[in-house]
């Protein structure tokens, strides 16, 4: 048995005071939205609350599906850095970027410099990455990009697809439970400003060369949609709030998904357990479901 936990979108509070000279751009509506609104969505209490409840878990792996920070200001990356720290070291946790870690084109680099260890592979640090862990492959692809104001979208961009393709194509003759990770969501209901670009391409790849799991953040709700695999298979692609969410506050609460992996080699099944906040303040069991059987 392995067990992979996933949670995304921490959006980490309380906004450390950005340099003035950061104030320009996409970065001063960003932060206007933080001040206004967005600092009441995503708590740190409940984060902490969150975590803490992951850490009683049995689990052997945490996966993070990006966004950390908010406006990429280069302030906030370190306490980014504290806050990963705090749920393991970078061999027990795998990281994948979202598009408010690249808000603007410095914030991949601040990102590398800071979570560069949670976002590589084992071998080296390109992207997609790879991690064997017990009978998981996971692969980290990054979708996040520096857009422009009013856009939210993110892209893989061909170079990371033929990677994937690759990786996607050795790891089934490894028989692996091949577990990609990425930001935005393959499918999604929200907005265009806020899709995936090349969502298409992405879902073309799965079904040429298949995958058991896809787990993104991104929409801040719990997903689950059914992509075509190769030989009429389907590949569930999950995700899950924002792990800050505060209950009555946003759309839906803070909550944490645990994958637990059994079978053999080549006929994998795998269960997910979703656990979340309550109004009043308690993380409990909200769903239990075969995913692979
Ligand atoms: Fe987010
Ligand atoms: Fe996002």
């Amino acid at each position: 048995m392995f067990t992979l936990a996933h949670l995304s979108d921490p959006h980490l509070a309380p906004l450390p005071a950005p340099e003035w000279s950061e104030l320009i751009g996409k970065r001063i509506t960003g932060y206007i939205n933080w001040q206004r609104r967005r600092r009441f969505i995503h708590d740190r209490g409940v984060l902490d609350l969150l975590t803490a409840d992951l850490k009683a878990q049995e689990f052997d792996h945490i996966t993070v599906t990006g966004d950390i920070v908010n406006i990429a200001a280069m302030a906030e990356f370190p306490p980014g850095r504290v806050w990963l720290e705090s749920l393991g070291d970078a061999r027990a946790v795998s990281y994948v970027p979202g598009n408010h870690d690249i808000y603007v084109r410095a914030g991949a680099r601040y990102a590398a410099r800071e979570f560069g260890a949670y976002m590589s592979g084992d071998d080296d640090g390109g992207a997609p990455y790879l991690r064997r862990r017990g009978p998981v492959a996971l692969i980290g692809v990054s979708s996040g990009v520096p857009t422009a104001w009013g856009m939210a979208t993110g892209r893989i961009g061909a170079a990371q697809f033929a990677g994937l393709a690759t990786l996607l194509d050795a790891l089934k003759r490894e028989q692996r439970m091949r577990v990609i990770l990425v930001h935005h969501p393959p499918v999604s209901e929200a907005g265009w400003h806020k899709r995936l670009v090349d969502a298409e391409a992405l879902k073309r790849v799965i079904a040429e060369h298949g995958a058991e799991l896809v787990l993104h953040g991104h929409d801040h709700r719990a997903m689950l949609n059914w992509l075509e695999g190769p030989g009429g298979t389907h590949v569930p692609a999950v995700g899950v709030p924002s792990a800050s969410a505060a209950p009555g506050v946003a759309k839906q609460a803070a909550a944490y998904n645990l994958y637990v992996i059994e079978g053999a080699p080549g006929a994998w099944r795998c269960e997910m357990i979703a656990r979340g906040v309550t109004a009043d303040g308690a993380v409990v069991e909200q769903k239990r479901m075969m995913l692979v059987a």
